[in-house]
C-alpha cells in the first residue's frame, strides 16, 4: 500500500490540502483515462491568468494506444520513457512565444513561459482533485517533440506531462521504488523575505 502524503509533508502555514497532497508519482496503474478526463485537465489550465490575457499555452495530447502517444513517448529521455510510457495519456505543453502586431510582425511575449507554467500548475492540481496523477517532465528531446507535434512557427515546447491513475510503487524498477514518495520543500524563510533580499 502507498503511504499517505501527510507522513511526508507538513505545511508551515494552514493551506488547503490540495497543495500538499498533490505530488508527482512515477508508478501508473494499468487503467485508461478518457478524452473527457484529459480535456477536463486542460479546461482547468485554460482558466489560468496570463499577461494581457494572451493565453499563450497550447496542448497536444494523446491517449495510450494512439499512434501519437508512442511518438511522443519516443521523444522522452530513456529514464522518463521507462515509467512515463506506462501512463494513460501524455500531454505536450507548448506555448506561443510571440504576439502578432497590427502590422503583421511578431512581438515576443516575455511571459509565455511564466503563464504556461501557471496553466500547467492548474492542470496538475485538477488532475489531483480528479484522483489522477499528472507528472511533468523536462527530460525530452525538444527538436524531436516539436517535429512529432508539428509545432507551428513562433511556438516552443516547455514540458511533457504524463497522466494516469496512480499505481503501486512495487511495479517500478527497484531504483525508482525508494524515490516513490512525496518530496519535501525548502523552508518558507528560504524562499520569502519581507522587504528585500538584503534584509
Ligand atoms: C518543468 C518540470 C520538469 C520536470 N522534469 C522531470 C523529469 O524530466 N523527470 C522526472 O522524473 N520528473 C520531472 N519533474 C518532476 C519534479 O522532479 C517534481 O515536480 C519535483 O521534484 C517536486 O515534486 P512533486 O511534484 O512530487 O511535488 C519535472 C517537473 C517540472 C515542473
Amino acid at each position: 500500500m502507498n503511504a499517505p502524503v501527510k507522513d511526508f509533508r507538513v505545511a508551515e502555514y494552514p493551506v488547503d490540502v490540495q497543495f500538499t497532497d498533490r505530488w508527482s508519482p512515477r508508478a501508473f496503474a494499468d487503467k485508461a483515462v478518457t478524452e473527457a478526463d484529459v480535456l477536463t485537465l486542460i479546461e482547468a489550465a485554460r482558466w489560468a491568468p496570463s499577461a494581457s490575457n494572451l493565453q499563450p499555452w497550447r496542448f497536444v495530447w494523446a491517449l495510450k494506444g494512439d499512434a501519437a502517444f508512442a511518438q511522443i513517448a519516443e521523444t522522452l529521455v530513456p529514464f522518463n520513457r521507462d515509467w512515463a510510457g506506462k501512463a494513460a495519456a501524455l500531454i505536450v505543453v507548448a506555448a506561443r512565444t510571440s504576439v502578432t502586431k497590427e502590422d503583421g510582425t511578431e512581438s515576443p511575449n516575455a511571459y509565455h513561459a511564466f503563464d504556461t507554467g501557471a496553466a500547467w500548475g492548474a492542470l496538475g492540481l485538477q488532475a489531483h482533485l480528479k484522483g489522477l496523477v499528472a507528472h511533468a517532465m523536462g527530460g525530452f528531446d525538444r527538436d524531436a517533440a516539436a517535429k512529432v507535434v508539428a509545432l507551428p512557427e513562433h511556438h516552443a515546447v516547455h514540458a511533457i506531462v504524463a497522466v494516469g491513475y496512480r499505481g503501486e510503487a512495487s511495479t517500478l524498477p527497484e531504483g525508482l521504488q525508494s524515490r516513490e514518495a512525496p518530496s519535501p520543500r525548502m523552508a518558507l524563510s528560504d524562499i520569502a523575505v519581507r522587504g528585500s533580499f538584503s534584509a
